[in-house]
């Protein structure tokens, strides 16, 4: 029901697609030969797509692919709003490939931050495949593959109060089982 057998972060967002289907069925003055090219110019852009995915680890976190819908959405509007002078085929192919860069500007923000934050300990973070646009989780191993991140310790006074920060960058992602165990452990005094 796609269309298209090669997919791509960017084309599992249903909203890029029917921009693209949109602008192919209403767009005026243009010969039949013309609609054929750009339909090929998409599908060509779709492959690149799919090559900049893989690229980067070929998974993607709703936050980025919404990101990277909405500036390429606003792009594509604003450059087909411009006076254009050039054949539609260079403008079509101008402004996919500035979906590309956009993509990969932002899956590298992505690979590079937002993807296995974990500094110790397992994370299996749920991220969608870029190819079957499925979510799934992804097995984050960190530097220190031991399930213990360590341990951290805490001072306070004799009747006063110690916080339990347990909160870690990542927790927000954690899917599934998230247990916090601890332990008391008064030192003899001195
Ligand atoms: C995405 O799915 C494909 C097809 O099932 C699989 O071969 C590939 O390893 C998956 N990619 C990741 C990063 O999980």
């Amino acid at each position: 029901c796609l269309g298209t057998s090669v997919r791509s972060c960017l084309q599992c967002d249903r909203t890029i697609r029917y921009m693209h289907e949109d602008f192919l069925s209403s767009v005026k003055g243009i010969t039949v030969q013309d609609q054929m090219d750009l339909k090929g110019i998409i599908e060509h852009a779709y492959t690149t797509y799919q090559d900049t995915s893989m690229q980067l680890r070929g998974v993607i976190d709703p936050t980025t692919l919404y990101q990277v819908q909405t500036e390429y959405q606003s792009e594509f509007r604003r450059h087909w709003q411009e006076h254009r002078t050039d054949p539609i085929q260079w403008d079509m192919i101008k402004i996919v490939e500035k979906g590309r860069r956009i993509l990969r500007k932002h899956l590298e923000r992505f690979v590079a931050e937002g993807l296995c934050p974990n500094k110790c300990g397992l994370l299996f973070q749920s991220v969608m495949n870029c190819s079957t646009c499925q979510y799934g989780l992804f097995t984050c191993l960190s530097a220190r593959p031991t399930r213990h991140c360590g341990v951290y310790q805490l001072e306070g006074e004799e009747g006063g109060q110690v916080v339990l920060d347990c909160f870690l960058s990542w927790h927000s992602l954690i899917v599934g089982q998230a247990d916090y165990h601890y332990f008391w452990k008064p030192e003899a005094r001195n």
